[in-house]
């Protein structure tokens, strides 16, 4: 019998829907992904009701996908994994669903995933993966946390935001100068036409002394700046803001969401004596977070991971892997076959893991 099983992994929380196929020894054997931005654009955001339905029109094409580039098939399949939260209520149900159904149908063990986690280990999945233990900064669309990763299962949160998550204030302050959904990208790039200097924006909690974070002031700093520049007492989607302002006030406000959360990681990591720094979710994407983030951590000898950059944004791969990393670890998972599904749009990653469950 092969010792290595192969676990099916799904992944809807938000706006992508991921397929992948994962060995209990980490390897991806195939993986497929669709983005919805293409569909939310014209809403300049996610609309739920659109993206739960466009997940169910998705999964079984890109399922069929991943097992033709795996060359699998279903009978191959010793488990499957899927999101089970936190994440958009629709969406979640729509991948549980499915996935729980073709578990119950195939008589297969279903390995809850929590979609946190799955961006967590996302950069085990590099060429150069990090070792264990490791401090890891989670920085998506939802979260900006800070944990303390001693093992698989084994998280604890050090540190988050109080509001706005970073990817969230990237994406809020683009829209507020008028860029495209989704904002994160499109303020990234122009800002690198932008000067970082030309406007002294507020280094939230910067000075705390813990590892918390607050955006929704930068976000409102950025908002009064656009009004001065426009010249209006009001804010509205119309002010009118020079190409040039719109690139400085992009460059200022990534230099500054960027130099707080570099140095709240590098804190976090000293505090817990960890030499490795891993990056993770969406905002990972960020070159300069990417460089300044290197260049300051070498410095005090800490080495920085990243996953591969097409896995800092959602997708099944991740997801895959979380579940065969679970089943390697407790092989028991193989003999569960619990089909009550229970979806968890707001869930924590530490305690829950921390009890060995989802
Ligand atoms: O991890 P992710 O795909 O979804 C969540 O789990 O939330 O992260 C999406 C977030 C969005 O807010 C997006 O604007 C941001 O990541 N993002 C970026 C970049 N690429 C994606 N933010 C800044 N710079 C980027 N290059
Ligand atoms: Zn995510």
């Amino acid at each position: 019998m092969n010792p290595e099983k192969i676990v099916l992994g799904f992944e809807s929380s938000c706006d992508e829907t991921g397929v992948a196929l994962c060995t209990t020894d980490g390897r991806i054997l195939g993986q497929a992904l669709y983005s919805q931005i293409a569909m939310h654009k014209d809403y300049g955001g996610v609309v739920p009701e659109l993206a739960s339905r466009d997940h169910i029109r998705r999964l079984i094409p890109l399922m069929d996908d991943t097992f033709k580039q795996a060359g699998l098939v279903m009978s191959n399949v010793d488990a499957i994994a899927v999101t089970t939260g936190p994440g958009l209520p629709g969406a979640l149900m729509a991948g549980c669903a499915f996935a729980y159904s073709l578990a119950m149908g195939l008589n297969l063990p279903v390995i809850p995933v929590h979609h946190l986690e799955g961006h967590l280990l996302s950069p085990l999945l590099s060429a150069t993966p990090p070792a264990f233990p490791f401090t890891a900064l989670l920085v998506s669309g939802g979260h900006t946390q800070l944990m303390g990763v001693e093992g698989l299962g084994r998280y604890a949160l050090l540190g988050e935001t109080l509001d706005d998550a970073a990817g969230e204030a990237f994406d809020k302050t683009a829209k507020m100068i008028g860029l495209p959904y989704p904002g994160g990208p499109a303020l990234a790039k122009l800002a690198e036409k932008g000067n970082p200097d030309r406007f002294k924006l507020p280094r939230p909690m910067l000075h705390s002394g813990d590892f918390m974070f607050s955006f929704s002031g930068l976000k409102t700093a950025v908002l009064t700046t656009a009004m001065k520049l426009a010249g209006v007492a009001q804010p509205s989607e119309t002010m009118q803001i020079s190409d040039t302002d719109k690139a400085d006030l992009a460059a200022s406000f990534q230099a500054a969401i960027v130099e707080t959360l570099v140095k709240k990681a590098l804190a976090a990591c000293l505090q817990q004596d960890h030499k490795r720094l891993v990056v993770a979710g969406g905002v990972g994407a960020n070159q300069l977070l990417r460089g300044q983030l290197v260049k300051t951590a070498q410095k005090r000898g800490i080495e920085v991971y990243f996953p591969e950059l097409n896995l800092c944004t959602d997708n099944g791969a991740m997801i895959a892997f979380a579940g065969a990393m679970q089943l390697a670890k407790n092989p028991a998972l193989l003999n569960t076959r619990s089909y009550s599904m229970l979806t968890r749009p707001r869930c924590e990653l530490a305690p829950l893991n921390q009890n060995g469950a989802n």
